[in-house]
C-alpha cells in the first residue's frame, strides 16, 4: 500500500508541471506522514571573584541580589491527558535526532566526553537547575538558554525528569560524523550534545535557540511578542500592494551565500528582482533598531531567507510574513525547519545561478499571485499555529523526556555546579536584559498537558518524505530551466 501510494508520488511529481497537483502530492506525502560571559560562579549571585569581568548581566555582587532559590518546588497535578492535541509534525525529529543513542542508552562515560567541547552543563535534579560552565560564550546565550529551561520546569512543574546536559552555544554543529565513522558499518556512538542547530554530517541535538526568549543584544523581542506583532504587520499592506520584490536584510558580511547574494541586488544594468540591504548591527543598536523592526518587514512580496555563517534565527521571522519566502538551499537544520516543503511552505532557491533563480521565483510569483500568497500563507500559518510558544516548550518537553530515557545513570550535582532559579536569574538582570526575561516568564503551570508526541517515523516514510523534497526541488529548478 505505502509502495503503490509512493510509485504514484513520485511519478505524479515528476509529471508535475501545475502547482495544484503538487499541492495534491504534498498533501499525499504529509498524509503518509501522518500516518506511517560571563563568569558562572556570578550567577548564584556570588560576589565576583575577578573585578576585571564586567558585571554586565548576572554578575552582581551579593549584596545586592541576595535571592534565594525557593525551597520547595511545586508539582501539577495535571497528569497526560491522552485526548490531547497530536504535536506538529516537527516534534518526530526528536526521534531521530536521539537515534545514535537508542541502542547503548548514555552512560557518565559517554556525556563526559561531550566536556571536551560544551560550553555548559545543565544538570536537573527534583525540578532544580544547576549549572557548571566550561567555556565563554558570545553574548548571553548560555544563560538565555537556561533562563528557557527554568521555564519549562515552572510551566510543567514534577514532570521534567533528572537530566544531565552538555550544550555547545556556537554556531557550528561540532559532533561531526566522520569523527566516530567505524569502518564503512555505522558509528561509534558520539558524545550527546545539545545545540541549536545540525546538520547532515552531525550528531549535534537539535534543541531552540535563544532567541525565543529575546536577543537583548540585538533588542530582538521574545517570540511571544514579536510573533504577535508579525501577524499584525501582516495585515498593514495587503500581498498585492506589498513591493513586487524579493527583500532581504541583514549582516552580508556573514557566509559565502551572502556574500553571492548581494551581487543579485538591483543595480542600473540589472534587476534580478532582489533588493538586497545590509544592516551594521553596531550603527542599528546607535539608532536605536528602527530600520531593523521586523515586523515591518511584510511589506514585500517575496523575502529572502539565507543562511550566514550557519542556522539564523532570522528563519522564523522571515516564514512568519505572508510573503513568500525563497530560501537558499540551507545546509543546516534547527528544531522545526526539517518539516517545511518546497513549494508548499517556501519557493527553492539552488546555489547555483541564485540571480536568475530569484528573478524566475519572482517573475512566477508576480504571474501567478494567488499561488504565490498561497505558498506565503502556508508559512506564516505553519509559523503561528505549529511554532507558537507552547510548541516550543512542549518540544523541549519531549526532547528532554525522550532523552532521560537513555541515561544509564542517576545525574547527581558537580561539586562546582550553581543552583540557579528565576528569581536569582531576574535580580541580577538589568535594563532590556531583565524586561526581555519579565516578558518571557512563565508564571505559573500549565493548565493543559503537553501534546501527545508521535512516534518515530518508519524508515522507508522517512526516505520517502526526503525524497519528496528532493523531487519537489528538482522540478522547479526543471522549471525555470525550460522557462
Ligand atoms: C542594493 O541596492 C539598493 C538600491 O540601489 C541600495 O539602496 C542598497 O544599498 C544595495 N544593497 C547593498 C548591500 O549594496
Ligand atoms: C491557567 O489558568 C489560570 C486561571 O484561568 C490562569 O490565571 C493562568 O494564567 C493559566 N496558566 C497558564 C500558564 O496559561
Amino acid at each position: 500500500m505505502v509502495f503503490e501510494v509512493q510509485g504514484r508520488l513520485i511519478q505524479g511529481v515528476l509529471q508535475m508541471h501545475d502547482i495544484k497537483r503538487r499541492y495534491i502530492t504534498i498533501a499525499l506525502a504529509i498524509f503518509i506522514l501522518t500516518i506511517g560571559w560571563i563568569n558562572i560562579s556570578n550567577m548564584s549571585g556570588l560576589p565576583l571573584r575577578q573585578s576585571k569581568v564586567k558585571p554586565l548581566d548576572f554578575p552582581l555582587p551579593q549584596k545586592y541580589c541576595s535571592v534565594e532559590c525557593p525551597s520547595s518546588i511545586p508539582s501539577s497535578n495535571i497528569h497526560q491527558d491522552p485526548s490531547s492535541e497530536a504535536c506538529p509534525e516537527y516534534f518526530r525529529w526528536i526521534h531521530e535526532d536521539l537515534r545514535p543513542w537508542k541502542g547503548a542508552g548514555i552512560t557518565r562515560e559517554t556525556i563526559e566526553a561531550a566536556k571536551k567541547v560544551a560550553h555548559l552543563r545543565v544538570i536537573i535534579i527534583q525540578g532544580r537547575v544547576y549549572i557548571q560552565k566550561f567555556k565563554k560564550v558570545f553574548q548571553t546565550r548560555d544563560i538565555i538558554t537556561v533562563w528557557g529551561i527554568l521555564q519549562l520546569l515552572t510551566l510543567y512543574p514534577g514532570k521534567v525528569p533528572d537530566l544531565d546536559l552538555m550544550f555547545e552555544c556556537n554556531d557550528f554543529p561540532v559532533i561531526l560524523k566522520k569523527d566516530y565513522q567505524k569502518g564503512n558499518s555505522g558509528y561509534s556512538i558520539p558524545p550527546p550534545v545539545f545545540h541549536y542547530c545540525g546538520d547532515d554530517s552531525s550528531f549535534d541535538i537539535v534543541f531552540p535557540d535563544w532567541s525565543f526568549w529575546g536577543w537583548p543584544e540585538l533588542n530582538i523581542r521574545p517570540w511571544e511578542f514579536l510573533k504577535r506583532d508579525l501577524e499584525q504587520g501582516n495585515h498593514v499592506t495587503n500581498w498585492l500592494d506589498r513591493n513586487p520584490y524579493a527583500y532581504w536584510k541583514g549582516n552580508t558580511k556573514l557566509g559565502l551565500a551572502r556574500q553571492e547574494l548581494i551581487r543579485c541586488n538591483v543595480s542600473e544594468k540589472q534587476d534580478w528582482g532582489a533588493r538586497v540591504f545590509d544592516m551594521e548591527w553596531q550603527n542599528e543598536k546607535k539608532r536605536g533598531f528602527r530600520t531593523s523592526d521586523l515586523a515591518h518587514q511584510c511589506d514585500y512580496r517575496y523575502k529572502i531567507y539565507v543562511e550566514g555563517k550557519s542556522w539564523s534565527v532570522s528563519e522564523k521571522y522571515i516564514l512568519g510574513c505572508d510573503s513568500m519566502t525563497l530560501i537558499i538551499a540551507p545546509q543546516f537544520y534547527d528544531f522545526f525547519t526539517r518539516s517545511l516543503i518546497p513549494t508548499l511552505h517556501y519557493w527553492p532557491i539552488g546555489h547555483k545561478d541564485k540571480c536568475n533563480a530569484i528573478k524566475f521565483a519572482v517573475d512566477w510569483g508576480n504571474q501567478n499571485p494567488n499561488k504565490a500568497q498561497d505558498i506565503g500563507k502556508a508559512a506564516s500559518k505553519f509559523i503561528k499555529e505549529q511554532l507558537r510558544m507552547k510548541f516550543v516548550y512542549d518540544y523541549m518537553f519531549h526532547l528532554l523526556n525522550e532523552y532521560a530515557k537513555l541515561l544509564k545513570y542517576e545525574p547527581t550535582i558537580p561539586d562546582d555546579a550553581v543552583e540557579v532559579c528565576s528569581d536569582n536569574m531576574l535580580c541580577g538582570a538589568r535594563g532590556v536584559r531583565k524586561s526581555f526575561r519579565i516578558d518571557s516568564r512563565v508564571n505559573g503551570p500549565a493548565n493543559e498537558s503537553a501534546c501527545l508526541l508521535s512516534p518515530p517515523f518508519d524508515q522507508t516514510t522517512l526516505q520517502t518524505f526526503l525524497m519528496v523534497k528532493e523531487k519537489l526541488i528538482k522540478e522547479v529548478e526543471m522549471m525555470r530551466q525550460s522557462s
